[in-house]
């Protein structure tokens, strides 16, 4: 059973699926609570309808009975009917709503003062709390304050208290909103605390309770409820600008791309991507440095808050240019800033990233933008286009709240801190357990996606995905497009039959089948009820019909009928290359087997990222996903069905840690960033893999050795490489073959994707790690100082080959690339 393509998990393949389909919605969310407080009729806010929280359809809302409904007789003719009437509270008082979809919500209370009766509600004084939180303390108000609060909620009931303080005696509130945020809307992946003391991960952010400080559009104007998808208010930033002149507005009449981008037109509206402030080089000194900077005044002093800070990158005249570094107080948040490694290399595609930060001593919140070391002089630039700010709230509980209360809520917050710290000290240890778990985990119940969306997008999914780059040509199978009639594939593999089974995963079944013309294929069938869905099908056909080379495993069609979705690829007759390293009864592979095998799958890496216009993250590359022919020619598969790929609904392509355990690049897991840098990462663990026949992580090792890329760099950094290597290979590596190739994968290990080759880079280091293999073999036969079991070439003087000895195990990376070659070739030549 080892001879099989592994389709079982992840094919990621991270294409892009540009703007095809635009979204042109509004946000319904799936809890939705209104209230218009005080009044026993509903009122209208935009498309909104608040519930009178005094009328039937509200009972059982309000608990407190202390309070009062109180009507402003004389209200001003521009305000709006919900803040026409108020609820008044003499004593604690309390509104329940029943959580029925768990997850984050935005929770906000409307203040509009008004006088009636004896209450002059701007001289009311109270507390506010929110499940135990207090959010609000000692607050009054004289003029129209909304306060929002982002929070997530279990299922099960939210309880909000008002309780007056002191000798005002009382509190009020016009209007409640309790309502669902959209999916993903806080996310605990790829938060950055920014400190004095260097960046670091940030967890359990969907924990906190975040009230919204600052909201604001940069370089635009002011954004109103009408104008936001989740009817927020936006501000401009000119107020917070510390040096005007420095910045100049951008403004774009395209609409973002946030198909390609991190976010959604929830998560910041249009608006607000399509403006944004850029430095103003006009009126700086010519090649002048300097940053943007904005101060923001928080209330706050020293407090925690949660900063967000949205980009998309209207300014740039091509991607790849701009390149800039963010502070937030001055401290280091992102250096090297690249967009469009974030947005899949499309220009105007949203992105936002989520730092915590805390405010300074004088309760301001200064964020700059400035141009990186990578920039080149003639395209210095940094943007900015949105910031909120949030702080999050501290359990703390309200004065006024009765004892009892108090305690179990301290408690509660005490052992939930307790938990939460124990969770972390325990998530390093659990991490790995948990993933390789995953691995061969099964696709559970809430993952399933029926087979009914295949039909979603209609006949036309398929046009718009295929439709002239495949349609019109003869396939390499004979027929006229890459679809083959699901009749075919039924008699190819004899009724799907069970003894044809080569492989099983998340999509569904893999077989072997022969089509009409006799050519031999891999049949992988989707199964009703499968957690692949359509996009990552289709992705895979529009990657595979553009994209064809000789090392990446072609796609000889598809089949898309009676709720079918089929593809066929080539036959790969010996499997994943990991079957032939360790852990089956292959015949172990010859080190100039092993080498040309990485430069094949190097080369057809190097082109994935280099072959089309915008170049493709392979995202999972691994040993079982390079597949060998029947000369052992390796070619890279698995592609667009990834069980996460860029699928319609789910849009944090910028954050979110997807690849296999082992093979993952750090860097890309502490910043998010994904760029073709992590596949020479994870490349490189395969070329270890290779050496040393073991796989990428081993649990069962002593913990040093569990880690195959760390184990193996402690020994390279000793030069010491050769004691790990694969008990087959000892005596078969010529040293400075072994060195370039230790070297090679130590480069592609660096922390920093930076600091890493390109493919094409490792792909020369390989064939010259080849080039030295086998001049050392004519070496180590003449000399006869290594047990040479290899014949070496005959004919070459010992005057020359020496040469090549010594310039081989001399440090090559000294050396220009010529020099050797030309030592090569004079070597030839005789
Ligand atoms: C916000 O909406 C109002 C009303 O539809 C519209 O007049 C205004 O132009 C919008 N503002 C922006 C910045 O789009
Ligand atoms: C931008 O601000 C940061 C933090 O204050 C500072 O370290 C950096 O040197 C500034 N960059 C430029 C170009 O002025």
């Amino acid at each position: 059973m080892s001879l099989f393509m592994d389709v079982g998990k992840s094919l990621f393949f991270w294409v892009f699926l540009f703007s095809l389909f635009r979204f042109s919605f509004s946000f319904t969310p799936a809890e939705n609570y209104l209230l218009s407080c005080g009044s026993t009729i509903n009122a209208s806010l935009l498309d909104r309808v608040f519930i009178g929280d005094s009328s039937k359809l509200a009972s059982g809302f309000l608990s407190g009975d202390r309070s009062v409904s109180l009507t402003d007789q004389n209200p001003s003719p521009d305000s709006p009917t919900l803040y026409r009437t108020a609820r008044v509270f003499t004593g604690e008082s309390r509104y329940k709503f029943d959580i029925k979809r768990n997850g984050t919500h935005l929770v906000r209370f409307h203040f509009s003062p008004f006088s009636a009766q004896n209450y002059k509600l701007e001289s009311g004084k109270f507390d506010v709390s929110v499940n135990g939180f207090l959010v609000l303390s000692g607050f009054s108000t004289n003029a129209v304050v909304i306060k929002e609060y982002v929070m997530n909620l279990d299922l099960g009931e939210l309880n909000i208290v008002f309780c007056p303080v002191e000798e005002s005696g009382f509190g009020f509130v016009n209007a409640i909103e309790v309502f669902s945020a959209p999916k993903d809307f806080i996310i605990d992946e790829g938060v950055l605390l920014v400190s004095a003391h260097g960046n670091e991960e940030y967890n359990n952010l969907s924990s906190q309770v975040l009230e919204t400080v600052r909201r604001i559009n940069v370089g635009g104007s002011k954004l109103t409820p009408v104008n936001d998808t989740l009817w927020r208010t936006w501000i401009p930033d000119d107020d917070f600008l510390v040096l005007k002149p420095a910045a100049k507005r951008a403004v774009s009449t395209q609409v973002p791309n946030y198909l390609s981008g991190g976010a959604t037109r929830e998560i910041a509206p249009d608006n607000v991507y399509m403006t944004a402030q850029q430095m103003n080089r006009d009126n700086m000194p010519v090649n002048s440095r300097f940053n943007i900077t904005w101060q923001f005044p928080v209330g706050s002093k020293g407090a925690r808050h949660l900063v967000r800070l949205h980009f998309c990158d209207i300014v740039s005249p091509a991607i790849g240019q701009l390149y800039f570094d963010v502070y937030i107080n001055q401290y280091s948040a992102y250096r090297d800033l690249d967009l469009s490694s974030l947005t899949f290399h499309v220009l105007s595609a949203p992105v936002f990233i989520d730092f915590v930060a805390d405010s300074d001593d004088s309760g301001f919140m200064g964020i700059s933008v400035g141009p990186s070391s990578l920039s080149s002089p003639m395209k210095v630039n940094a943007i900015l286009n949105g910031v909120e700010i949030m702080k999050m709230v501290n359990p703390q509980v309200s004065n006024a709240v009765s004892k009892k209360k108090n305690v179990w809520i301290v408690v509660g917050s005490v052992l939930g801190g307790f938990i939460v710290l124990c969770l972390a000290a325990a998530a390093a240890a659990v991490l790995l357990a948990l993933r390789c778990k995953k691995e061969k985990r099964k696709p559970g119940p809430a993952e399933s996606i029926g087979w009914t969306a295949l039909r979603v997008y209609g006949g036309s999914s398929h046009s718009r995905t295929t439709e002239g780059t495949v349609h019109t040509s003869t396939g390499p199978n004979g027929y006229h497009s890459l679809r083959i009639p699901f009749t075919d594939i039924q008699s190819g593999t004899n009724n799907f039959d069970k003894a044809l089974i080569i492989g099983m995963g998340g999509f569904g079944m893999v077989y072997k089948g022969v089509l009409r013309d006799n050519t031999k294929v891999a049949v992988k069938r989707g199964i009703p009820g499968s957690r692949q869905g359509l996009p990552e099908f289709q992705t895979e056909i529009t990657v595979l019909s553009k994209i064809r080379h000789r090392h990446l495993v072609s796609l000889v069609g598809y089949c898309e009928e009676q709720s079918e979705m089929i593809l066929v690829y080539e036959y790969m007759e010996k499997g994943p290359l990991k079957s032939h390293l360790y852990g089956s009864k292959y015949p172990p592979l010859s080190w100039k087997q092993r080498l040309e095998i990485c430069i094949g799958a190097a080369r057809g890496l190097h082109y994935l990222h280099t072959g089309s216009a915008q170049g493709i993250i392979h995202r999972d590359i691994k040993s079982t996903n390079i597949l060998l022919d029947e000369n052992y020619g390796a070619k890279v598969a698995d592609f667009g069905l990834s069980r996460s790929g860029p699928r319609l609904d789910e849009t944090h392509v910028s954050t979110g840690v997807k690849g296999s355990f082992g093979y993952l690049d750090p860097e890309y897991f502490r910043r998010q960033q994904l760029t073709d840098k992590s596949d020479v990462y994870s490349f490189a663990v395969v070329l270890l893999e290779v050496l040393c026949a073991r796989p990428a992580v081993d649990p069962l090792l002593a913990r040093e050795q569990v880690n195959l890329a760390e184990w193996a760099m402690q020994w390279q950094k000793k030069g010491m490489l050769e004691k790990i290597i694969d008990p087959h290979l000892v005596g078969q590596i010529n040293p400075s073959s072994l060195k370039k190739f230790g070297e090679t994968a130590e480069k592609c290990l660096a922390d920093y994707g930076v600091d890493r080759p390109s493919m094409g880079d490792v792909l020369w280091n390989l064939e010259y790690t080849l080039q030295l293999q086998e001049s050392g073999q004519q070496e180590s036969h003449l000399d006869n100082d290594t047990n040479g079991t290899e014949h070496a070439t005959p004919g070459i003087t010992p005057s020359t080959s020496h040469r090549i000895g010594n310039l081989a195990r001399s440090d090559s990376s000294d050396m220009t690339s010529s020099q050797v070659f030309s030592q090569l070739m004079t070597n030839e030549g005789r």
